[in-house]
């Protein structure tokens, strides 16, 4: 069945094909900065810790 929101199919694939792109590096970069987060050592473990939360929460995957 089409769908009919005023794009055409062919756009709506190319479209949809971008945003799944998208998707997948939006949730590898949330996967490798929580990584990152819980993982950090050293005498910068405070200041890289926070930084890499801060990260986590401003993407909004929580
Ligand atoms: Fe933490």
């Amino acid at each position: 069945m089409a769908i009919d929101i005023g794009i055409e199919t062919e756009a709506q694939k190319r479209i949809a094909g971008a945003l799944g792109q998208v998707l997948g590096n939006t949730q590898g970069l949330y996967i490798k900065t929580h990584g990152y987060h819980w993982n950090v050592e050293g005498p910068m473990f405070n200041t890289l810790h926070l930084m890499f939360e801060t990260q986590d929460n401003a993407h909004g995957c929580r």
